[in-house]
């Protein structure tokens, strides 16, 4: 244990810690695995890629919130989190299957924490027991988040109007939303996204209404923020109208239902996932926030 060194993250960390998160985040699929799902694959290489290229933007963009855990040459855990304005958030977190239990979990939630300096803040967590343990140890209200999976039968999409494809130039109405529903503005994460994402954004010509969503290249979405239920819905329906093979709609809260309402008329089924950990705020509503962006 002594041999366990907490410290702020580096460039060259980057390789060993993509291969500790996916070593942790396999095994905790596995264990957390129900007999209905199919086995959990380790992360392919793309998807290393992603990983790393995520985490260098971060690191690049607020160092101070990055931290690992390293014995001797090995990355055995990692904290990655960020401040944005008044608002924190926690990327990722995981400490090495064989390592666990020990007490590095801890220290890198301090360092983190100690780095929010006191904001609000939100994540998504997993049900590992010592994780909600630690986040409700913080402070943070655990809220269950529901998830809908399946096909989308393409025989129930509306014909939805109003929406255009947006961009940086859209970025500024896009924060002052995202300050009303989660206190901040997402602010440089916005140009990360939209480099790697479809950003497709709704908003009335009077300004009374407005919303956006980031589609990925499977037709996920994303992130989603929007002024009103039916403008998050139309949003919703772009995206699923725009899924390949299996779908998921993740992150839905309790305050969320008109995404399950989407996802039901889409003939899609509802499934539970672990939960949206806030601080200092309600859950956000109409919201699906991001996994690492949240
Ligand atoms: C969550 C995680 C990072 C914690 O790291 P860790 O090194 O195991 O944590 P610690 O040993 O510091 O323990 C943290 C707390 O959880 C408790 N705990 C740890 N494992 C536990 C378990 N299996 N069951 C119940 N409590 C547990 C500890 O007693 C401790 O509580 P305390 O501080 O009140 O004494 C690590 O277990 C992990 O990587 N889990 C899998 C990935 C994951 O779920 N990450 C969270 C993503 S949101």
């Amino acid at each position: 244990m002594e041999s366990v060194q907490v410290r702020l993250m580096r460039e060259d960390d980057l390789a060993g810690a993509e291969r500790a998160s996916a070593v942790t985040f396999h095994e905790g699929d596995r264990l957390t695995r129900r007999v209905n799902e199919p086995e959990p694959q380790p992360r392919s290489e793309t998807a290393s890629a992603q990983w790393i290229e995520r985490m260098r933007y971060l690191l690049t963009t607020d160092p101070g919130g990055c931290w690992v855990a390293t014995d001797g040459e090995e990355v055995v855990g990692f904290a990655i989190s960020q401040n944005r304005e008044r608002f924190w958030y926690l990327a990722t977190y995981g400490v090495l299957p064989d390592r666990q239990g020990g007490g590095i979990g801890r220290r890198l939630m301090d360092a983190v924490l100690a780095h929010a300096d006191g904001r609000q803040g939100m994540f998504s967590s997993t049900v590992h027991p010592g994780a909600t343990r630690r986040y409700r140890l913080a402070g943070f209200t655990l809220y269950p988040q529901l998830r809908m999976v399946g096909e989308v039968d393409r025989s129930t999409l509306p014909s939805i109007t109003g929406l255009r494809d947006g961009d940086a130039a859209d970025f500024g109405w896009m924060d002052e939303l995202d300050r009303s529903l989660r206190g901040a503005g997402h602010g440089p994460d916005h140009g990360y996204l939209v480099k790697n994402m479809r950003l497709v954004v709704a908003r009335r010509r009077d300004r009374s209404a407005h919303g956006y969503v980031y589609v990925d290249s499977r037709g996920r979405a994303a992130l989603l923020a929007a002024s009103s239920e039916d403008i998050a819905q139309d949003l919703l329906w772009e995206a699923l109208a725009s899924a390949q093979g299996d779908t998921l709609v993740n992150c839905i809260t309790t305050a969320n239902h008109w995404a399950v309402d989407v996802g039901l008329a889409a003939k899609l089924d509802i499934g539970q996932e672990g939960y949206l950990a806030v601080r200092g705020m309600g859950e956000p509503a109409p919201y699906l926030a991001s996994g690492h962006f949240l």
